[in-house]
């Protein structure tokens, strides 16, 4: 497929080169081509634009920003190359505030989500929920002795969270498709818990896994 990932951090380079090693054209945005420069060179077929030319170009998008800036880089990006196709939301709202005690200081509420107040914003683009609660060195055909671990997704759009299962599938995930925008409201919270034991104990290397009977 052709994907374009709007965001030039350390998520946005792991999910474009995992796009890229598994098949998919890739256009990455950022405003800063430049940053990119050494990074595209290690990636071969990776072109670099503009936030706006990442998002026309995909056919599925892949948001990847700062919480705090999410709304500001998808009006760059303009609400017209979003419509009517996926886009995966790897964005936390964590606010500028630091941790307390290990925990995560969030921007959102338990009553709306930052997915919810972008698909607001934005309501013909289709967001799918995920990547937000694992860190980047493991959203990439991550190795776990347990097996695959869980990626929580929702989203409002059946189709759009069908074609991010297929994609978690290729990057080595099992999929739990947890419903609506709403549940937005508890996967961004998963970080919070995700990262309270590297905070405490420098531990980042888990993930989760929903574990079912029969
Ligand atoms: N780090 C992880 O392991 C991890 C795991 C899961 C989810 N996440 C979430 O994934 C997202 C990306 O995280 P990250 O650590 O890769 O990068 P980041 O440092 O949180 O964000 C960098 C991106 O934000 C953009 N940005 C900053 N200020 C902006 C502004 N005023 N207007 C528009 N864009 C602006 C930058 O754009 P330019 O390219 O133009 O500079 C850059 O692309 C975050 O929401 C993060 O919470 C992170």
């Amino acid at each position: 497929m052709k994907i374009g990932v709007i965001g030039s951090g350390d998520v946005a380079k792991v999910l474009a080169s995992g796009f890229l090693k598994h098949g998919h054209d890739v256009v990455i945005g950022t405003r800063d081509p430049a940053k990119l420069k050494d990074w595209a060179e290690r990636n071969p077929g990776v072109r670099v634009g503009s936030f706006s030319d990442a998002a026309q170009f995909g056919e599925v998008v892949a948001l990847a920003v700062k919480g705090l800036v999410a709304a500001e880089a998808l009006r760059a990006a303009r609400a017209s190359n979003l419509a009517g196709k996926p886009l995966i939301d790897a964005t936390k709202p964590i606010a500028e505030a630091p941790p307390q005690n290990g925990v995560l200081q969030y921007f959102s509420s338990l009553d709306e989500s930052l997915m919810e107040r972008l698909q607001r914003e934005f309501p013909n683009a289709h967001f799918v929920k995920a990547f937000n609660s694992v860190g980047n060195s493991r959203m990439v055909n991550p190795q776990f002795a347990a097996g695959k671990p869980t990626m929580f997704i929702c989203g409002n759009d059946n189709s759009a969270k069908k074609t991010v299962e297929r994609i978690l599938d290729q990057l080595g995930w099992e999929t739990a498709d947890m419903g609506k925008a709403e549940a937005a409201r508890a996967i961004e919270p998963l970080c919070m818990l995700w990262c309270i034991p590297g905070f405490l104990r420098n531990e980042w290397t888990h993930a989760f896994k929903l574990l079912k009977d029969g």
